[in-house]
């Protein structure tokens, strides 16, 4: 099977691009007893996959099965529950018959069955149903016998699983628990039996990996965002460097120093940073791009807490190509119809000798699988590649994350839970020009404003 970058045009006038193979379909199977993070990494491969522009569903047999038992006690969940069984059959098979017509319907390339598929017999019945379907199969087991990951996965499901609302925090816990004794009577690990399979095993999510069969490019780019995954608590901060001197001009691209009120944020970033809330002794790693600006506003802060530095040239500012240097004016001026293609299609549209965001968001992808690996990170960076980075956390559709608001002087601290990304924003007391620029408009940058809207 041949492998590359595939445009197609999916009718509607949006255009995706699939490192796949041609005509590849692939149905990521999820294994694992309840409470191993199962959803959390189900959901963040989806995120991952949209962001690089790869059409994903999460289709998860829970919201199937809750349709007609919406909120079951345990024991609908003991294996010797004939009634039990058969619901869960019929809403496991619900599940995979619609994955099945959205395939078919060519609305995606990869789709998640997040379920429990604890037995054999489930996983060949799931396999037989997708050889017929044409469809590959992925199956990742996530196995956990760390007991502070198991309880604090506890915690978030009788907090916020729809089968426990409105119930009694420990009530539901004791249920809960009840339940993956049920699962556990009948669950079987993938094991040699299984070796036909392409499957990757995580042991305590990112401490060991098993990998088996990986035969293409998708699977194996998946399965290495997989491998990297980790659910230790930690936030990660973005901010744009300081005002600079080409801020104070309206000019794109460059590499100019920061201006007298750029330094002023920089002085006040780690107070900034404190007060977005870091607990005590926590470590926190500064990366900043190779330019100019972002470094210099980050030099006070590694300074001042002895924090590691790192420069990566991956975080340089979008290329701006031939325009660089000028003013969105002067850019309207000299090159009127580029101007407005990239109002057309800002996410695709390149720079002539430049780049686009679509290209940006490739150079990014080694910055995201090193920040998965990482723990607490602050990203001194440029507006269109915290736009990206932003987007990768907040699951922002490519059409209007390059048209986001990001401010100068502004602090965004991102926070991961099991189901989403909580986020803060501080802003710091010192003026900047507005940079933001709305469709349609050749706008001059707006002098001396602490607003955020142009
Ligand atoms: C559920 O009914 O909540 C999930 C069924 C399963 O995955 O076993």
């Amino acid at each position: 099977m041949s492998s590359g970058l595939i445009r197609r045009d999916n009718g509607h006038g949006k255009t995706h691009y699939f490192a796949s193979s041609d005509e590849s379909k692939i149905c990521v199977v999820m294994v694992g007893l309840p409470a191993r993070g199962k959803s959390l990494i189900a959901g963040k491969a989806m995120r991952y996959l949209a962001w690089v522009g790869i059409p994903a569903r999460v289709f998860n047999v829970g919201t199937y099965r809750r349709q007609g038992t919406p909120q079951p006690s345990a024991t609908f969940f003991d294996p010797h529950n004939e009634e039990g069984e058969k619901m869960r059959r019929a809403a496991a098979d619900a599940a995979i018959t619609d994955m099945i017509q959205w395939f078919d319907a060519g609305k995606g390339v990869v789709a998640i069955l997040d379920a429990t598929n604890s037995t054999k017999e489930r996983r060949r019945w799931i396999n037989e149903r997708c050889q017929e379907a044409n469809i590959e199969t992925l199956y990742v087991e996530s196995i956990c016998d760390e007991e502070d990951l198991i309880m604090n996965n506890i915690l978030e499901v009788k907090t916020t699983s729809p089968d426990y609302k409105g119930q009694d925090p420990e009530v539901a816990a004791r249920d809960f628990r009840e339940r993956i004794r049920n699962y556990e009577k009948v669950y079987e690990t993938i094991d040699d039996g299984e070796k036909s399979y392409t499957y990757v095993k995580l042991i305590n999510v990112g401490s060991t990996v098993i990998i088996n069969q990986i035969k293409d490019y998708l699977s194996s780019r998946l399965v290495y965002y997989i491998q990297n995954l980790h659910i230790k608590p930690r936030s990660i901060w973005l901010s744009r460097h300081g005002e600079s001197e080409y801020n104070l001009t309206g000019k794109i691209g460059g590499d100019s120093n920061i201006s007298e009120r750029g330094e002023a944020y920089a002085k006040a970033l780690p107070g900034l940073l404190k007060k977005s809330g870091v607990p005590p002794n926590t470590k926190i790693v500064i990366w900043t791009s190779t330019l100019k600006r972002t470094i210099q506003t980050a030099r006070h802060l590694a300074a001042e807490t002895g924090f590691e530095k790192l420069e990566w040239k991956a975080l340089d500012e979008l290329d701006s190509g031939v325009c660089d240097g000028l003013t969105y004016e002067q850019i309207a001026e000299k090159y009127p119809e580029d101007f407005a293609a990239r109002d057309e299609d800002k996410y695709n549209y390149r720079y002539r000798g430049g780049e686009s965001y679509r290209d940006v968001v490739i150079r990014l992808e080694p910055i995201i699988m090193e920040l998965e690996r990482s723990e607490n990170v602050i990203i001194v960076t440029h507006q269109a590649v915290l736009r990206c980075i932003y987007a990768y956390f907040l699951n922002t559709p490519q059409e209007q994350s390059p048209w986001m608001e990001v401010p100068l002087h502004t602090l965004i601290k991102l926070t991961p839970r099991a189901y989403g990304t909580e986020e803060q924003r501080f802003k710091a007391d010192i003026p900047a020009v507005s940079t933001w620029r709305a469709k349609g408009t050749s706008a001059k940058h707006q002098e001396y404003s602490t607003e955020t809207k142009a």
